[in-house]
């Protein structure tokens, strides 16, 4: 079993991976459950999709579109690395600089932002931009995505529950997997669709029963109109910010180099990971709404949260 499971996991070490399928599903799903009837709408027919799961269905496009031939391009496109001296000393980003003239994740929500809403750009264009939007919300509240140390800890070597992984997987997949007991804790495991949408309405009762009540009015407070490429630039590194302060109160909290090489599962006394797993949820949440605020600000003027705050 352990030799079956090896190749997927060195594959993924060696390209920059994003929030795994649950991760990317579950937040396209979070954000469903708070678009106005307006927002689903337009969504549903740019996508092309009415089914249940429309938006869960395409959340992890982008990670399967960046290795097609042609498309290394948009691999750039779903982080950007922070200036770190190293975690946990000091995290910081300096925006727009940090961003590289080939663009990263703040100015490509930038870019997909503004094509979304251009009429005059062929259909398939716009349904390319909406799924770019949905994937990089995502991946913007991954703390690993706004971090430089070790090509966003992607070069440290961490063991989880005894499978060779490294500490950026972990985040993307390990964790989250365990946290809904699926196994193995790689990208091997078979992820359903009613993986996915329980997890998300799970986290919608808890946000509906008001445990993020501050929160979401926090997560919000740069959605502000007109959703341009502009605003969506200043509001995309607010969030991008927000992710690398994560990495130094949590993330890296053990510098790198001393997690390099250990086990962080949650078999092995499990104090990284209980705290980790908490960092999950409320990032996976903080993506969700960001995300149908910002979409519900996109086709229907306002964020959609306007009676909670
Ligand atoms: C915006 O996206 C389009 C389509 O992916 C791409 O061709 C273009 O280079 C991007 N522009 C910028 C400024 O990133
Ligand atoms: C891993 O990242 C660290 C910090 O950026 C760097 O010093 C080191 O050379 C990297 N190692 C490899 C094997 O890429
Ligand atoms: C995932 O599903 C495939 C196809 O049904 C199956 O062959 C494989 O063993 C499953 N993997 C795991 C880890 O359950
Ligand atoms: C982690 O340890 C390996 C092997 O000892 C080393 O090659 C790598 O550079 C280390 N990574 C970091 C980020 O220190
Ligand atoms: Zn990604």
């Amino acid at each position: 079993m352990k030799t079956f499971v090896v190749l997927p996991v060195v594959l993924q070490a060696a390209a920059v991976s994003a929030w795994g399928k649950l991760g990317h599903a579950t937040v396209a799903s979070v954000a469903q459950q708070y678009l106005t009837p307006n927002t689903v709408k337009q969504v549903q027919a740019i996508l092309g999709d009415k089914s249940t799961t429309y938006m869960g269905n395409i959340a992890s496009w982008a990670d399967s579109f960046r290795y097609e031939e042609g498309n290394a391009w948009s691999s750039g496109l779903h982080f950007v690395n922070g200036h770190d001296a190293p975690p946990p000393e000091s995290c910081h980003l300096i925006l727009p600089e940090d961003c590289p003239p080939e663009g990263c994740v703040v100015s490509a929500i930038g870019n997909y932002t503004e094509r979304v809403q251009n009429k005059e750009l062929a259909a398939e264009q716009r349904t390319q931009a909406l799924k770019f939007i949905i994937h990089f919300l995502g991946d913007i509240a991954q703390p690993l995505h706004t971090e430089a140390f070790g090509e966003g800890a992607n070069n440290v070597t961490v063991f989880f529950d005894g499978y060779k992984t490294n500490l950026h997987a972990a985040w993307d997949t390990s964790i989250p997997n365990t946290m809904l007991g699926i196994s193995p804790p790689t990208s091997a495991a078979n992820i359903t669709n009613a993986d996915f949408l329980g997890w998300a309405n799970n986290l919608a009762a808890k946000i509906n029963q008001g445990s993020y009540r501050r929160d979401v009015r926090r997560w919000l407070r740069n959605h502000r109109l007109p959703a341009n490429r502009k605003g969506a630039e200043r509001a995309a590194a607010a969030w991008a910010q927000d992710g690398n302060e994560e990495v130094c109160h949590y993330v890296m909290k053990i510098p790198g180099n001393q997690l390099n090489g250990t086990e962080i599962g949650a078999g092995a006394g499990g104090d990284y990971y209980k705290g980790a797993a908490e960092v999950v949820e409320r990032s996976i949440i903080k993506g969700g709404i960001r995300l149908a605020g910002w979409l519900n600000l996109i086709f229907d003027k306002r964020t959609g949260f306007e009676f909670w705050l």
